[in-house]
C-alpha cells in the first residue's frame, strides 16, 4: 500500500541559544509519527535560503516563529495531504514550487526542512530501519564521518574575542570514530589547562561549547591548540591536525580584512599569504571561508596557492546552493563544501550539493549551526551521505553531544567503515 502524509504540524520551540526556531510533526497513513527540529546559525551567508522570522517586537525580539510554523500545519499541510511520503524529492520540488521564491522566502527554509526532516523519519521508522540507512539511497556509500571538533572559539560565536571564529581539531590518525572521540576529548581537556597556565580566565564556554578566551591574537590560538594536541599525548600533524573556520565574509569591510589583533586591514592577496604562512608554521589540514563570501578571484588564486595540500572549504561561500558549488567547481574556486542543511531549506537540494562535491573530487563536511537542537539527524545525513567528515562544534552541551553521542551508536551498531587518515589532502 501507498504510504501517504496525513497530517503536518509546526511547533515553535526553542535553540540552544534560547532563540525560537521550528520543529515539525509529521504523521503517515500507516500511523507512524515523527518530529525533527530544525537548526539556526549566527554567522549566516547573504546567500542563504530565508529564515522566516515574526518580526513582532513584542515576542522573543522579533525572532519568534509562529508564522513558519503555521505555515507547516496550513499551507504546506494543505499541499501535501495525500502525498506518497516515499518521494522525497516529489514532495521537496512541491514545497519549493509552492513558495514561489528563489530562497523559500514566503514560507520559510525553516517551515521547508522540518517537512522534509520530519517526513523522512516518519519513513525510515515506517521502513523499521536506522533513518542514516533510509537517507543512504539518495547519498553515496555509508560511513562514519571523522569529527572536526571546535576547541577554541572566536568571532560572532564568542563576542568578537578573536577575528576567527573556530579552532578546531580533526582526529584523523585512529582507526575507529569513539577512539578519535576520546583522543579529541583530551586535546579539550588539556587545551583548558594551556589557557590556564597562560592565565586566561575561563569561567564559560562558546555558542558551539567551546573555549572562547580573551587571547591575543589569531596566531595565539593556533599556537596553544597546537601545544594542547601535544600536551594531550598526541603528535600534532600525524594523529590530530589544525582546521580554522576563518568566517571572514564577518570582517570583511569596504574592500579590507580587518584583523584588529594583527593590528591591520588585510587585502585579498595578503589574506591568503598569511593563511599560506600559517599553514607552513601549524599542522594546519583545513580553513573554512578563508576567504569572503563574494570574493571570487581571492577564492581561485587561493586554491591555486594551498588547493593541492589544504582543504579549502565553502562556508558562506556556498551556502550549500547547488549552483554556487557548480560554479565553484568549474571556476576552480576551493576544494571542499560545507554542508548546512537550513543553508539550502530542502533534503533534495542537500543531496543534489554532496552529490555535486563527490563527482568532481571534491570534499565535503556536513556541519551544525552555532544554534542547535537535541535532533540528532544531522548525525544520520553524516552517515549517509558518505561524506566522511563531520562539524558539530565543541564536545559539551546536550544539542551537540546528541549528534557525537549518535554517532557512537551508529558506529556501534552498523559495522560501518571509519575513513580516518582518509579525509586528509596529502
Ligand atoms: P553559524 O556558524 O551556524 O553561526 O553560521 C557555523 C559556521 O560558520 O560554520
Ligand atoms: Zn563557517
Amino acid at each position: 500500500m501507498k504510504l501517504t502524509i496525513e497530517d503536518l504540524r509546526g511547533l515553535e520551540i526553542l535553540d540552544s541559544r534560547g532563540r525560537p526556531t521550528v520543529a515539525v510533526w509529521a504523521r503517515l497513513s500507516n500511523g507512524a509519527t515523527a518530529w525533527a527540529q530544525v537548526p539556526s546559525g549566527a554567522s549566516t551567508g547573504r546567500h542563504e535560503a530565508l529564515e522566516l522570522r515574526d518580526g513582532d517586537a513584542s515576542r522573543y525580539v522579533g525572532k519568534g516563529v509562529q508564522k513558519a510554523a503555521g505555515h507547516v500545519g496550513g499551507e504546506l499541510r494543505r499541499a501535501l495531504a495525500g502525498r506518497e511520503a516515499e518521494d522525497q524529492e516529489g514532495l521537496d520540488r512541491a514545497m519549493m514550487e509552492l513558495d514561489g521564491t528563489a530562497n523559500k522566502s514566503r514560507l520559510g527554509a525553516n517551515a521547508i526542512l522540518g517537512v522534509s526532516c520530519a517526513v523522512a523519519r516518519a519513513v525510515a521508522l515506517s521502513r523499521g530501519i536506522p533513518l542514516w540507512e533510509h537517507l543512504s539511497a539518495a547519498g553515496g556509500k555509508p560511513q562514519v564521518p571523522v569529527p572536526m571538533v571546535n576547541i577554541l572559539s572566536g568571532g560572532l560565536h564568542a563576542g568578537g574575542n578573536l577575528e576567527f571564529q573556530d579552532f578546531l581539531a580533526i582526529p584523523h590518525g585512529f582507526g575507529a570514530y569513539a577512539e578519535a572521540l576520546a583522543a579529541v576529548v583530551a586535546v579539550h581537556g588539556a587545551a583548558h589547562r594551556v589557557l590556564g597556565a597562560r592565565g586566561f580566565p575561563l569561567t564559560g564556554v562558546a555558542d558551539e561549547g567551546g573555549w572562547g578566551p580573551p587571547l591575543e591574537s589569531n596566531e595565539q590560538a593556533l599556537e596553544i591548540l597546537t601545544e594542547a594536541i601535544g600536551e594531550a599525548g598526541y603528535d600534532p600533524g600525524g594523529q590530530i591536525s589544525i582546521a580554522i573556520d576563518v568566517a571572514s565574509t564577518h570582517f570583511y569591510q569596504d574592500g579590507a580584512y580587518h584583523l584588529r589583533t594583527e593590528r591591520r586591514a588585510l587585502t585579498s592577496a595578503e589574506m591568503t599569504e598569511l593563511l599560506a604562512g600559517w599553514c607552513g608554521k601549524y599542522p594546519i589540514v583545513s580553513i573554512e571561508d578563508g576567504l569572503h563570501e563574494d570574493d571570487w578571484d581571492g577564492w581561485q588564486n587561493l586554491t591555486k596557492r594551498l588547493g593541492s595540500r589544504v582543504q579549502l572549504v565553502g562556508d558562506d561561500f556556498f551556502t550549500t546552493r547547488p549552483e554556487r558549488v557548480r560554479r565553484g567547481i568549474a571556476e576552480k574556486a576551493a576544494n571542499a563544501v560545507l554542508v548546512k542543511m537550513n543553508q539550502i531549506g530542502t533534503l533534495t537540494e542537500t543531496f543534489e550539493v554532496i552529490r555535486l562535491a563527490r563527482e568532481a573530487g571534491w570534499k565535503a563536511v556536513i556541519s551544525a549551526r552555532s544554534g542547535e537542537t537535541e535532533d540528532w539527524f544531522l548525525a544520520d545525513l553524516a552517515v549517509a551521505s558518505g561524506a566522511g567528515q563531520i562539524k558539530i562544534g565543541s564536545i559539551t552541551r546536550g544539542e551537540r553531544l546528541a549528534k557525537y553521542n549518535r554517532l557512537l551508536e551508529i558506529e556501534a551498531e552498523s559495522g560501518l567503515q571509519y575513513p580516518g587518515g582518509a579525509v586528509i589532502l596529502r
